[in-house]
């Protein structure tokens, strides 16, 4: 499921593009009350929270494993005359680090062994930044394996909550209606929103 080849096919099957192009609404309520500065938009898709971000005074680099939604997200950042640093790499190998602001909207990363996604997840936060990771909720495991995946595959908010170490404080974690309900054809009308600050 989750292959650079595999996620490139999956954009190259939705020419007209595979989302909305509108920033995820939860992210724009979370940023709400933050200082803008350096900003990591994990799996960034088609890249409308990393726009949407750079122009609400964030300095952003867009990470996407699919080389196909990188450069859409490129595009799309010319068309409406912004600069955002992009990103085509696998987040669990990029070692990125030094973020004020990780964000992450239904991202798709898997579990490995050695939870490098996780190990990623806490690196990339500079120390007093925001991490803020949104999945789906609740999750349909029935209706997931009938779609070919597995949740329990997934690295999802609860597992980030959990590996958090002490010196993190979790200001939200929640499951609530998605803003501006299920996208259109879907069954995801709530989000899990996990937001944490680093010591
Ligand atoms: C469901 S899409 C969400 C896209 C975007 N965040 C949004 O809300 O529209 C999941 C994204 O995660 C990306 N992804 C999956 N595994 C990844 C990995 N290991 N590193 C970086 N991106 C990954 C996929 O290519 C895909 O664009």
């Amino acid at each position: 499921m989750g292959t650079d080849a595999e996620w490139d096919a999956r954009y190259d099957a939705a020419p007209d593009g595979m989302f909305s192009g509108n920033v995820n609404g939860t992210l724009a309520a979370e940023t709400a009350g933050l200082t803008p500065g350096r900003a990591l938009d994990v799996g960034c898709g088609e890249g409308a929270d990393a726009i949407w971000l750079a122009r609400h005074g964030w300095d952003v680099t867009g990470l996407d494993v699919s080389a196909v939604a990188v450069e859409r997200g490129a595009v799309a950042a010319r068309a409406a005359d912004v600069d955002v640093r992009w990103i085509a790499a696998d987040f669990a190998t990029a070692g990125l680090d030094g973020f004020d602001l990780v964000t992450a909207h239904y991202p798709a990363l898997e579990h490995t062994p050695d939870r490098a996604v996780l190990h990623a997840l806490l690196a990339a936060v500079a120390p007093g930044g925001t991490l803020l990771y949104v999945g789906h909720a609740p999750l349909d495991r029935e209706f997931s394996l009938a779609h070919g995946f597995d949740p329990d595959d997934y690295v999802l908010p609860k597992d980030v909550r959990a590996f958090l170490p002490e010196d993190w404080t979790v200001e939200v974690h929640e499951e609530r209606p998605r803003p501006g309900g299920a996208p259109h054809g879907s069954s995801f009308t709530h989000d899990e929103v996990l937001r944490a600050r680093r010591g």
